[in-house]
């Protein structure tokens, strides 16, 4: 294939543009994200904020890499899963983009585009993936053509459930590195810490996990007057364990070797050094991604639709809907 892959991202907070070489070179990302003043995200609000910033990001990422649009070769884009007003500014950019330079359509599964870039920068084969973000947590594996889902989260994801208790005590999202920061902070400071008199709910429910029980457990211990610094360590040591354990057990039943971390909350190096441990202990082997392509970005979708247009697999105009349900184990692996 001759000319680069660009790829969008618009599934929730973040518009991303990033591309790929047609030698399957990976550049990285202009991103920018919503932030909130207060509250949470509101889908028409990040909506409008993509709208607004994505002349400009698109500029950003074509002067940052020295990209020519007339040597574009193709146009991928996030069709689910996300928030609906969101992934349709994506996908009309897309359309529009694609139209106008006369190149392949590609609509890509963001939760598989999660799993291709890490096993594309970390160079692993047939991985399980701990998927960590904040609307997701999943652990999957590929069997039979397809990734499937071997056990994720029954309420809320992992990084959602971490923004709640930080935005509780006035943190803004996103709230992840502010507990990790605090936790650290914790940890240093009293380098033999013990989880005693720190328990918090088991969020293991056989191959899931449930994390709104834990978040509601921590905030009642802030308030009885533990410090914060010690409960966002026991956090991260309850919420990361059940990961953890659910990681291991995947990778026992599907006989895998390799274990590999994605989304956002794959950036914390506390869960980087309890899956190294866990892997190391198995006989395994864990790896993260570097820490840009964790997070949401537009260069894990140009990948996998370089990938994928690679493989002859592109969207027809008539079937460039999106879908905010996409199940990861929707999309055919045909690459
Ligand atoms: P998805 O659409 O895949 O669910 P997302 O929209 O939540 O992804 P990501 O960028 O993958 O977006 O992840 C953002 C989440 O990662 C936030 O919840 C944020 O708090 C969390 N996060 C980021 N850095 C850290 C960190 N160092 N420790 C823990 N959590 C982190
Ligand atoms: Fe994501």
């Amino acid at each position: 294939m001759d000319g680069w892959v660009l790829g969008l991202e618009s599934t929730a907070h973040t518009l991303s543009f990033g591309a790929v070489r047609s030698d399957g070179s990976t550049l990285p990302a202009a991103i920018d994200a919503i932030r909130p003043r207060e509250g949470g995200i509101h889908p028409r609000e990040a909506a409008d904020h993509h709208r607004d910033v994505a002349q400009s990001l698109l500029s950003n990422l074509l002067e940052r890499h020295g990209l020519s649009m007339s040597d574009l070769a193709g146009v991928a884009y996030s069709q689910g899963p996300g928030m609906g007003p969101c992934l349709q500014v994506g996908a009309g950019i897309a359309r529009a983009l694609s139209a106008a330079h006369d190149v392949p359509l590609i609509g890509v599964n963001h939760c598989v585009a999660h799993i291709e870039i890490g096993r594309w920068e970390c160079d692993c084969d047939d991985p399980v993936l701990l998927y960590v973000s904040g609307g997701n947590t999943q652990v999957i594996t590929r069997l039979a053509g397809k990734y499937r889902v071997l056990g994720e989260t029954l309420d809320i994801g992992i990084g959602n459930m971490l923004d709640k208790f930080a935005r509780k005590f006035g943190h803004p999202f996103p709230g992840g590195p502010v507990i990790e920061q605090h936790a650290s902070a914790y940890i240093e400071a009293n380098p033999n810490a013990s989880l005693k008199g720190l328990e918090l709910p088991y969020a293991v429910r056989g191959m899931d996990m449930a994390f709104s029980g834990l978040m509601t457990a921590a905030v009642a211990m802030v308030h009885r007057g533990v410090p914060f610094d010690a409960v966002c360590w026991s956090l991260q040591e309850h919420a990361f364990a059940a990961c953890v354990e659910v990681a291991e057990r995947a990778m026992a039943h599907a006989g895998k070797h390799e274990l590999l971390l994605g989304g956002g909350v794959a950036c914390n190096q506390r869960l980087r050094n309890m899956c190294d441990t866990m892997a190391v202990e198995r006989e395994g082997t864990s790896h993260a991604p570097p820490r840009m392509y964790c997070i949401d970005n537009g260069t894990m979708i140009a990948q996998l639709g370089w990938l994928e247009l690679n493989a002859g697999r592109t969207t027809p105009y008539h079937a460039s809907a999106v879908d905010p349900g996409l199940r990861t184990d929707a999309t055919p692996i045909v690459w």
